[in-house]
């Protein structure tokens, strides 16, 4: 392994057999933890290239088990995002494209860094089960179509572990670390088509569109030479997505969302929308999604997923008593720093510092104001749900907030699509 780790630190090409040794060792728990960290640092600051990242890809993948979806009929396509700040639109696009009659196995991370993650997002759903076997997945698929599960041992355990080190480590913004560990999850799934959500700005693992651009070059790129197709959609995430951040908080925007309400979250609402057109594209359908968004059936679809998983949506609650951040300025707000947001939401417990970290699934931000909304001095901008200190976590949404005077112009979040 110290071989492997110089040959990286010294920016060298790692051979299919160097990397199929890091992966199987990171997969028996043989190589400890402290080499895995140094040669995710190395690759983090060398890179890999295009074969390099497949074969990670493919040993990371192959760590694991494979669905076989064949006997369940119907175009099997999901999405992933690349990870962002109030991102939940996963949430509401599983039944939406089940609905819509694309079978969704949606195999989905934890929280990674500053972003969220779809896995700790569900089990803020009492009694939900992320850790579903095989069988209990696909029974799942069958009656509603969708299921949202975490990685459990069986689906590329590989990932599982690096993902919880890059999150430890800071070695998430890594173009080959995304891809593999996004595409050994999802390549796993059996499915017909992929669309990548990949986030652009503050918020995101990729800062700007030339950088993002890259990882979508290369997921593309190494997505297809596995066999699956691929769609890119780069969405600007530089302010968070919809006004809560947080598990339980943004389950509760997803539910109000489903439940019809499309006025209040028109962000959260197009990501939504364009991700299922490209969806529909890869299945070969066409459908009139908002209209299919506000027949109610979608949120039906949703918690059948629920309660057949063992959730019970009525018990789905934030912390009762929450602190008010009040502006220290008046005006128009112009920006919210979807980073500065992220990192507050992690410092109110709805993330992990470490990897052995339990997340508070209750904790959380609820933004009052949002770009475009006038504010007054002593007005309140956000909500913080927590039980832990107070003062650092109003000082980075407070740090966040841009007043000002300028109106802001409806900008769409869809930057490119590929
Ligand atoms: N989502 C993942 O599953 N992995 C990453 O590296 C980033 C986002």
């Amino acid at each position: 392994m110290r071989e492997i780790i110089r040959k990286k630190r010294d920016g060298q090409k790692l051979d299919k057999s160097d990397i199929e040794f890091f992966i199987n060792g990171v997969t028996t728990k043989e190589i400890p933890n402290y080499q895995i960290s140094a040669l995710l640092m190395a690759i983090f600051y060398k890179g890999m290239n295009l074969e390099e990242t497949k074969d990670l890809t493919y040993f990371m993948l192959n760590s694991g088990k494979k669905l076989d979806l064949s006997g369940i009929k119907g175009p099997k396509i999901d999405k992933h995002s690349t990870g962002g700040v109030g991102d939940k639109i996963s949430l509401i696009l599983a039944p939406l494209a089940a609905e819509m009659g694309i079978i969704v196995p949606m195999i989905t991370g934890r929280g990674l860094g500053h972003t969220g993650g779809t896995s700790d997002k569900m089990e803020a759903i009492p009694g939900y089960k992320t850790s579903l076997t095989f069988g209990q997945f696909e029974r799942v698929l069958r009656k509603t179509g969708c299921s949202i599960i975490s990685q459990t041992r069986e689906i590329a355990p590989a990932d599982k572990e690096l993902y919880a080190l890059r999150d430890a480590t800071e070695t998430v913004e890594s173009v080959a670390l995304i891809t593999s560990s996004i595409l050994s999850k999802k390549l796993a799934e059996d499915l017909d088509g992929l669309v990548i959500d990949l986030k652009v700005g503050e918020g995101a693992f990729m800062k700007d569109l030339a950088s993002a651009k890259k990882l979508g070059e290369m997921m593309k790129k190494v997505g297809e030479e596995l066999g699956t197709e691929m769609k890119i959609v780069f969405t600007d995430q530089s302010s968070p997505i919809g006004r809560n951040i947080g598990n339980a908080p943004e389950v509760i925007e997803s539910v109000e969302i489903l439940k019809g309400n499309l006025t209040d979250y028109t962000d959260t609402l197009e990501i939504t929308k364009v991700l299922a057109e490209e969806m529909c594209s890869l299945a070969g359908i066409k459908v009139e999604i908002l209209e299919t968004l506000k027949s109610g059936k979608v949120f039906e679809r949703f918690e059948k997923m629920v309660s057949l998983q063992g959730g019970d949506l009525s018990g789905l609650t934030t912390y009762k008593k929450s602190f008010e951040v009040k502006s220290t300025s008046e005006g128009i707000v112009e920006k919210i720093d979807a980073y500065k947001i992220g990192i507050a939401a992690l410092k109110t417990g709805a993330g992990r510092e470490k990897k052995e970290d339990n997340v508070d699934l209750k904790a959380g931000i609820k933004l009052l104001k949002v770009a475009g909304e006038e504010v007054r001095k002593g007005e309140a901008l956000a909500l913080v749900y927590t039980k832990k200190e107070l003062e650092p976590i109003k000082e980075s949404i407070l740090s966040a907030y841009s007043v000002g005077k300028k109106l802001k112009k409806d900008k769409t979040k869809i930057l490119e699509k590929w």
